[in-house]
């Protein structure tokens, strides 16, 4: 098992090498973290699952499709996962995304892990700081006190709008904390929410 997380391991960083730092293998490694420290608290949840699906979840991601060819089951034949690990993965893997509020309905305890460890990353000091370097990125300004944050939005909406970082924290990041499944997600997710809350409210003090 040790042996198919590190193969996996080194199989992706070749991939998200290539990807921006808010989604680099420094993002990989905290989701890891993250997840192991909910693992914890989970212990029916099968733990090779949710290490192969942290290693996997960005490999496929709309944002980054067009940076490289490989796709999640190349990644999974190559390190010899049976069909039901795939499939288990696979699974896991489909939910995580935010998709502007269409996210796909869990439907495993390992899959609430991966998404919850992937949403703690997205908020706090550490989710401030992929959202301006999403942004700085993408060419995107840092706010715009005239853009209005949207409530609603299909998926497609919510991909091709170039907003500013900091309309993303009122389209995405504020709402994370309310979303969270697991009870340690749940409880992880209360301090990187305030800090978000009181940094948003000393930006405003400064540039209005
Ligand atoms: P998902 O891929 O889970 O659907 P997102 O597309 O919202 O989620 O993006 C994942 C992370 O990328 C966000 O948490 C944020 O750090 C960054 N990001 C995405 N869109 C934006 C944006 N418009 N402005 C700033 N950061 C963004
Ligand atoms: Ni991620």
């Amino acid at each position: 098992m040790r042996e198919m997380v590190a193969r996996c391991r080194e199989l992706v960083e070749t991939i998200y090498i290539q990807y921006d730092a808010s989604h680099d293998l420094d993002h990989i490694d905290r989701v890891m973290k993250n997840a192991e420290k909910i693992l914890l608290k989970e212990p029916a949840a099968d733990k090779l699952v949710v290490q192969l699906a942290v290693l996997l979840h960005d490999i496929e991601d709309a944002k980054y499709e067009a940076m490289h060819e490989a796709t999640t089951n190349e990644m999974l034949d190559q390190i010899g996962a049976s069909a039901d690990l795939s499939a288990k993965v696979l699974s896991a893997i489909e939910s995580v995304s935010f998709n502007g509020g269409h996210a796909k309905e869990i439907t495993s305890i390992e899959g609430a892990i991966v998404r919850d460890a992937d949403r703690l990353d997205a908020i706090g000091a550490i989710g401030i700081a992929r959202a301006f370097a999403f942004g700085g990125a993408r060419g995107r300004k840092l706010y715009d006190l005239e853009e209005e944050a949207r409530r609603t939005m299909s998926a497609s909406e919510y991909r091709a709008k170039e907003t500013a970082s900091v309309t993303h924290f009122h389209e995405k990041l504020l709402l994370l904390k309310e979303l969270m499944v697991t009870t340690e997600g749940m409880r992880l997710a209360e301090e990187r929410h305030d800090f978000m809350v009181s940094f948003l409210k000393q930006l405003k003090n400064e540039i209005e």
